[in-house]
This record gives structure tokens, C-alpha cells and sequence, in this order.
């Protein structure tokens, strides 16, 4: 097993008081697995893929556990992660691609991240190249400033300095949403080729859009709310989907490209609640068509088949 990540809680400090962004997640994803993460705006995607890597304040460890290639990844300290930091885990955060510093060249800007982490430069140069090579981007981009690169070819930057110390875990968050689809693809064939050459073993892929988890998801988890939703095999979520939210979700989305942005999304009624003060029992059933009152106690996380899992009290129900 790559990833697990058991009963997490991420909460943001605020001085309204905690929102509770990530509120007892719990998933595996196995070596060379690639697991897509969806669900509305706001429901905790990247408060969750930050945490894995990048937890500082205002986000709060609140609880639960992570382990990576069988060994506790220590999340809630910012100094211990370092040794992990790109080596075993390493995330492409949303909007990586316009935070690279437009004063430094690509090449300055490498050189200072991995005198930060303790490895010399120089010695990375050659790997650097070879990636540079498989992203189709040119030798000379170290010497480029980022405003020079367009904005496919910034992702692609940002992807090869994620992989270079070849993580175990690559975290990639809405890295192809800005893109145009052709760029989309490509960027989705390189994370591929990635894989395939052993730069990072295991992906956690989060995206808006359905249409590119299609592409390259082995299974998807849906989150609702701070919470997850269903887990199950990518390719059977049209047919065999069980949770009222990801029906919903699927039925909202138009036949071909099945691609969902906010808009589309408005075609579920209602809004999701605030996680600063989230409602008892399940966070969907407010909107949820098939609601009743045991919703009202939280439901649990329960496996229906292999691969298969969801929090729903209909599917406790059916099962009783
Ligand atoms: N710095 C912060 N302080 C307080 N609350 C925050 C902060 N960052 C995010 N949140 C809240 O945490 C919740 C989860 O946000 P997050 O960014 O993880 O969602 P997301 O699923 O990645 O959304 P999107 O699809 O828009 O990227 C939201 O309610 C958001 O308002
Ligand atoms: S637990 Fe109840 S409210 Fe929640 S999704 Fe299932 S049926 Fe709907
Ligand atoms: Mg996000």
C-alpha cells in the first residue's frame, strides 16, 4: 500500500471559530494506483492534498493518521516533513503554475529549492534534462524567466519539479483546469509516462472535470461537505454508483465530455452548508432526494463490494 490515510482532520482556525474543511477522511490508494478526487468547490479537495504536504497555519491537525510505504508520515510537523517533502510525498498545488516567482529564471528557482531541501544543484542537472526531454520542453528553460513559458509549458515545469526526487506519492491538484484541452491532454499523458517510468509510483489526481479522470483515474472518491462521499472503481461510477450525491453529480453532467464546472453544478438544488458550522448527521440531506430521518445521525463508511465504499444510510438499510 502507497497511501493510507485513516479518520483525518484538517479544521481551519478562523475567528469565527473551526471550519471543518476535512472532517474524517479516510482512503487507500495502492502502489501505481492513481485515485481521482471530485466534488463541488469548496468541499475540501485541496485543504486535504495541502495537508498531506504542506500543513501550516491557519489549516489545524486535528486528528487521524497517515502511513506511506508502511512507515507514519508525521503531517502536524512542519520540520519532520522536510525529510519527506518531494522525497516520499510531493504535491502540485492549484495555481503552482502562477505562483512560480517571475523575478527568478527557472534555473535560480530550482537551484534554491533544492539547496532548501539539502541537495546540491549541480547533481540534479542531468535528471533535470532527461525530464525536461519526456515534457517536451526545451533545454534552455532554465534560463527562461516563467512570464517566457506558456501556460502549458509552466505545468509541465511545475510537474517535473514535483517528480524529481521521484515521491512515492504524487499529489496533482487541478493541474489541467487552466489548460486548453489539447494541453490537458498531454499533461495527462506525461503524468502517464511518469508512472510508467517509475518517477512517482502512486497519484492522487484532483480535478473539476469528470471527462479528465475518465482519462486517467483507476478509482475515483467523491467528497461532500468535508467528507467522503463514495470510493469506487472510475470506469463503473456511470452505472453503479451509489450515493445519492454522486448520482446527482453524474445526472448533471452533459452525455458527451461529461465535463462539470460550478455552472453546471448549479442543477443540484441547494448550496452545501458551511463548514464552520456544518449540520449533525449527513451534510448532504439537505439536498438529498432520498433523505429521512435516521440522516440525521452520521452515517457510517461502509463497503458494499470490492473497491466499492460509501456513506450512506440507504445503502445500510437495503443491507439490513
Ligand atoms: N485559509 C483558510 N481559512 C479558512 N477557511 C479556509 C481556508 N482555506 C480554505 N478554507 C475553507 O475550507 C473549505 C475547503 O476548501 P478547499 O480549498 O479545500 O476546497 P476545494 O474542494 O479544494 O475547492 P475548489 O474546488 O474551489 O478548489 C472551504 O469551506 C473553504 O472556504
Ligand atoms: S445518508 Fe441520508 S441524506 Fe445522506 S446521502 Fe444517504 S440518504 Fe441522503
Ligand atoms: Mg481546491
Amino acid at each position: 500500500m502507497a497511501l493510507e490515510v485513516k479518520d483525518l482532520k484538517i479544521y481551519y482556525k478562523t475567528l469565527k471559530g473551526y471550519v471543518k474543511a476535512v472532517d474524517g477522511v479516510s482512503f487507500r490508494v495502492k502502489d501505481g494506483e492513481i485515485l481521482g478526487i471530485a466534488g463541488e468547490s469548496g468541499c475540501g479537495k485541496s485543504t486535504l492534498g495541502n495537508s498531506l504536504v504542506l500543513l501550516k497555519p491557519p489549516m489545524n491537525y486535528i486528528d487521524g493518521e497517515v502511513i506511506i510505504d508502511d512507515q507514519k508520515l508525521p503531517i502536524a510537523d512542519y520540520e519532520k516533513m522536510r525529510s519527506f517533502r518531494y522525497r516520499k510525498i510531493a504535491i502540485i498545488p492549484q495555481y503552482a503554475m502562477d505562483a512560480l516567482n517571475p523575478t527568478r529564471k527557472i534555473g535560480r528557482m530550482l537551484k534554491e529549492l533544492f539547496e532548501s531541501i539539502g541537495v546540491p544543484f549541480e547533481t540534479m542537472i542531468p535528471k533535470i534534462k532527461e525530464r525536461l526531454k519526456i515534457v517536451n520542453l526545451p533545454q534552455n528553460v532554465l534560463d527562461m524567466y516563467p512570464i517566457e513559458l506558456s501556460g502549458g509549458m509552466k505545468q509541465r515545469m511545475v510537474m517535473v519539479i514535483a517528480s524529481l526526487m521521484d515521491p512515492s506519492v504524487m499529489i496533482a491538484d487541478e493541474i489541467t483546469s487552466a489548460l486548453d484541452a489539447s494541453s490537458q491532454k498531454a499533461v495527462v499523458q506525461m503524468l502517464r509516462e511518469f508512472r510508467k517510468r517509475g518517477f512517482v509510483r502512486s497519484l492522487l489526481f484532483i480535478t473539476h472535470d469528470i471527462s479528465v479522470l475518465y482519462q486517467i483515474a483507476d478509482t475515483v472518491m467523491i467528497m461532500y461537505a468535508g467528507k467522503v462521499a463514495e470510493i469506487m472503481p472510475m470506469d463503473k461510477i456511470l452505472r453503479d454508483a451509489l450515493h445519492p450525491y454522486t448520482r446527482l453529480l453524474i445526472s448533471s453532467l452533459p452525455e458527451v465530455g461529461i465535463r462539470y464546472t460550478e455552472k453546471l453544478l448549479e442543477g443540484i438544488p441547494g448550496q452545501p452548508p458551511n463548514l464552520l458550522n456544518p449540520p449533525e448527521g449527513c451534510r448532504f440531506k439537505d439536498r438529498c432526494p432520498a433523505a429521512n430521518e435516521r440522516c440525521f445521525e452520521e452515517p457510517p463508511f461502509i463497503q458494499v463490494e470490492e473497491n466499492h465504499w460509501i456513506a450512506c444510510w440507504r445503502e445500510v438499510e437495503k443491507r439490513a
